[in-house]
């Protein structure tokens, strides 16, 4: 059961066990016949109060006030009874729900669509348990799965819009606390292109596993088996991974003889019947590894494919992005506007800018900033040290991040 905010409104003091609202404790009418019982010096029938009783024995209110439970106005006006936020059991919510206010101030993040937190707090929490999995397929900003991750639900987020992927991520990644960024591992990302870089230097393993998926083929459960393969194809056919340029021909030579080996029937199987024995997959093949492929075809009549990463993936160029600085104006105490610009540029368009104005290496990169389609910025700063992070994001989800230190002293220097 939940409060209304309308409820939650009329707790409106605050002690510090908390919110509380205050009930009458004198009441009309008597109490066992009897009206006008004086406790603390109070006559519940002055001032015209005649025919008042308190709503409990004189000892239950010494109880409730050695509780901290009696409420005494300033004003001097008849004590209440305390009764905590805490306490209220609440009443069943209805269908029609106008308690929520419409997403404001520093909630907003600027996604179209955006919906309020508490609206998807309150939608997770009736739905599911701890642990559990939320689905939104159609995410948009992300509030789902920003909220569903906050409440300790595992969760899947899709869209068609590369945009609202990555925008998801930074309202992720503005709510990551440092555990979080230095030992969880705690979702992955699949875009429809990918940056060369990132594929090229990310964990090994995962590269692997992750690119015999894509091939359409289930990568080994452990790291490479005895056959120097990483993977199979569903029929079984072997799938060996490279995660390098240029690859020679001794990597053919070797994959072919273990490929025989590994399993002799598949193997016939496959030339007879004209398919691959094996699949080779690299950044890049170098001339001498095409040619023993080549030749393996004409006179074995054996075929071995070489796949480039970009074949079976989208690989595109990141954007490139550059940061600099403008003083306005200073005011008396010293204090400085600071205008930051950055600017994008990329084989796609840029689609916004990303601001961390604290940025520690620690802890990653944690916007308060989601998304500027301008890339305009503006701060006031005081004397001191500034690490300012901005981060472009491309019409193919790619992005760059550039990190400037900023020094407001005498002058606005950036020291790196
Ligand atoms: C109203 S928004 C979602 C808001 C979001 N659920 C939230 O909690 O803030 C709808 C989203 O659906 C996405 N969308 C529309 N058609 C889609 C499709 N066929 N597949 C995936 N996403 C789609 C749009 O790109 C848009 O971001």
């Amino acid at each position: 059961m939940e409060l209304s905010q309308a409820s939650k409104d009329l707790y409106n003091n605050e002690d510090k066990k908390g919110k509380f609202q205050t009930v009458p404790l004198l009441v009309s009418g008597k109490r066992n016949g009897e009206t006008g019982k004086i406790w603390k010096g109070i006559n519940p029938n002055k001032q015209g109060k005649e025919g008042m009783h308190w709503v409990t024995t004189l000892d239950k209110l010494d109880e409730y006030d050695a509780q901290g439970l009696v409420y005494f106005p300033k004003n001097g006006a008849t004590p209440r009874l305390k009764y905590y936020l805490e306490q209220s059991p609440g009443v069943p919510l209805g269908e029609i729900w106008d308690d929520i206010k419409l997403v404001q101030g520093k909630e907003s993040i600027g996604y179209p669509t955006q919906k309020p937190i508490a609206l998807l707090e309150r939608i997770i929490k009736c739905a599911s348990n701890e642990g559990e999995l939320v689905l939104d397929p159609f995410m948009g900003g992300g509030t789902t799965i920003a909220v569903a991750d906050k409440l300790n639900r595992s969760w899947i987020g899709i869209d068609q819009s590369v945009q609202a992927v990555k925008v998801a991520e930074l309202r992720l990644q503005q709510q990551t606390d440092l555990f979080t960024a230095l030992y969880a591992n705690s979702y992955t990302l699949q875009l429809y292109k990918y940056d060369y870089d990132m594929l090229r230097y990310q964990n090994a393993f995962e590269f692997e596993s992750w690119i015999v998926g894509q091939l359409g083929g289930a990568s080994n459960a452990k790291q490479r088996n005895d056959f120097g393969s990483d993977g199979k194809m569903p029929d079984g056919t072997p799938i060996q991974v490279k995660r390098s340029d240029s690859i020679g021909r001794n990597v053919v030579d070797n994959f072919f003889a273990a490929v025989q080996r590994y399993d002799k029937k598949l193997f016939e199987k496959n030339i007879a019947e004209k398919k691959p024995v094996g699949y080779i997959i690299a950044f890049s093949f170098g001339r001498g590894a095409v040619e023993e492929v080549a030749r393996l075809k004409l006179s074995e009549n054996v075929a071995i494919n070489l796949m480039k990463v970009e074949d079976i993936v989208p690989v595109a160029k990141k954007p490139t992005i550059a940061i600099e600085i403008n003083e306005l104006s200073r005011n008396e105490n010293g204090a400085r506007e600071i205008e930051f610009i950055a600017t994008g540029k990329s084989e796609a368009s840029i689609e916004f800018y990303s601001w961390d104005f604290d940025y520690q290496a620690d802890r990653g990169f944690k916007p308060s900033v989601i998304m500027d389609r301008e890339g305009i910025q503006k701060r006031l700063l005081k004397a001191g040290f500034y690490s300012v992070a901005v981060k472009v994001v491309d019409n193919d989800g790619l992005e760059s991040v550039e990190v400037i230190k900023l020094k407001v002293n005498g002058v606005v220097e950036i020291t790196s």
